[in-house]
């Protein structure tokens, strides 16, 4: 069985959308309640409505291999009251759903947070802390002072409910220290989700020696096949450094292999961003059927036969 919980809720199995993928208008977010997904997440939304950046702003990478996604959307959405009226309506007896929040400035994510502290709806909090997208803003997961400042206002202002950050990818171990040191003096951040998009990739086409969206000068966020391996360590940095948390993972899945890599490494709750843009929502039955049968060809049952057990040398 695929069975597994999440902050003591119950879900039918562990795959869900990343946000910002399948979740941005009313139509997309039915079609992943619809899906076999075991959760789900709605887009990061601003206090305002959005247009985002000028288009193309997402491109696939090479159908083949290696094969991934570069995009650069710079926060297109409903804006938050749109997303609040969602969560309003959500159907919690089919699956979790969780918001995501990533206001423009300190004091945007306060006035959300101050909203949904006083919503009465079950929908489970994240905050982006890594949008790499929004030119002259810089990643708040990469500025440790101001991280810190956000989660000591962000989880006062919640009244220490529980609630989780959404993650750049590190690439140092000391950024893993220091990251999981400053999550671990707030016990209501329940879970991180790594990783977020390597962000600021350059993706050059050598046909027309050109760019191959058009926002920064074709700078954005990569995801997919390429992401995978630093998606891994990060799920697996957080797992070892913050033991009374949960880790969501996200990064370079599109198959069930990679679903059950990331469970081995410590995941939870497993995303699928770049692959669900692709395929669509019909992803979720096929990935759930290759974690099942892996699973029983290993002779497991269970998630907990394997979950977060990845064996060193
Ligand atoms: C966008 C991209 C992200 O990686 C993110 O976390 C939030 C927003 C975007 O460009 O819309």
């Amino acid at each position: 069985s695929l069975a597994t919980t999440f902050l003591d809720l119950p879900l039918t199995n562990p795959l869900m959308n990343a946000s910002g993928v399948w979740c941005s208008v009313a139509s997309q977010l039915e079609a992943l309640l619809e899906s076999e997904s075991g959760a789900m997440v709605t887009k990061s939304c601003t206090l305002e409505p959005r247009d985002g950046n000028p288009e193309p702003r997402y491109r696939v990478l090479d159908g083949n291999k290696p094969w991934g996604s570069i995009n650069s959307m710079g926060l297109p959405n409903e804006g938050f009251p749109y997303y609040l009226r969602y969560t309003e309506r959500h159907d919690y007896e089919t699956k979790p759903l969780f918001i995501s929040i990533s206001g423009l400035t300190l004091d945007d994510n306060l006035a959300m947070v101050d909203s949904l502290k006083d919503a009465v709806t079950p929908a489970i909090l994240e905050v982006n802390l890594s949008c790499p997208n929004v030119p002259g803003k810089a990643q708040l997961g990469y500025d440790f002072d101001a991280m810190d400042t956000l989660l000591a206002e962000v989880t006062s202002g919640y009244g220490q409910r529980q609630l989780g950050v959404k993650l750049p990818p590190y690439f140092d171990i000391a950024h893993f220290d220091e990251a999981a040191a400053i999550l671990n003096r707030y016990p209501s951040v329940a879970f991180v989700t790594c990783i977020n998009s390597i962000g600021n990739a350059l993706a050059i086409d050598i046909n027309s020696e050109s760019v191959i969206i058009k926002p920064k000068d074709g700078f954005g966020g990569l995801g997919g096949d390429y992401v995978l391996p630093t998606a891994l360590a990060n799920v697996n940095a957080f797992f070892r450094r913050c033991p009374e948390k949960a880790v969501i993972g996200c990064g370079g899945v599109k198959s069930g292999q990679e679903a059950f890599l990331h469970l081995l490494a410590g995941a939870t709750l497993v995303q699928m961003g770049t692959a669900l843009y692709e395929e669509g929502p019909g992803i979720f039955a096929r990935v759930k059927a290759e974690l099942l049968s892996i699973m029983a060809q290993k002779g497991y049952e269970n998630l907990s036969d394997f979950q977060g057990k990845l064996k060193t040398l």
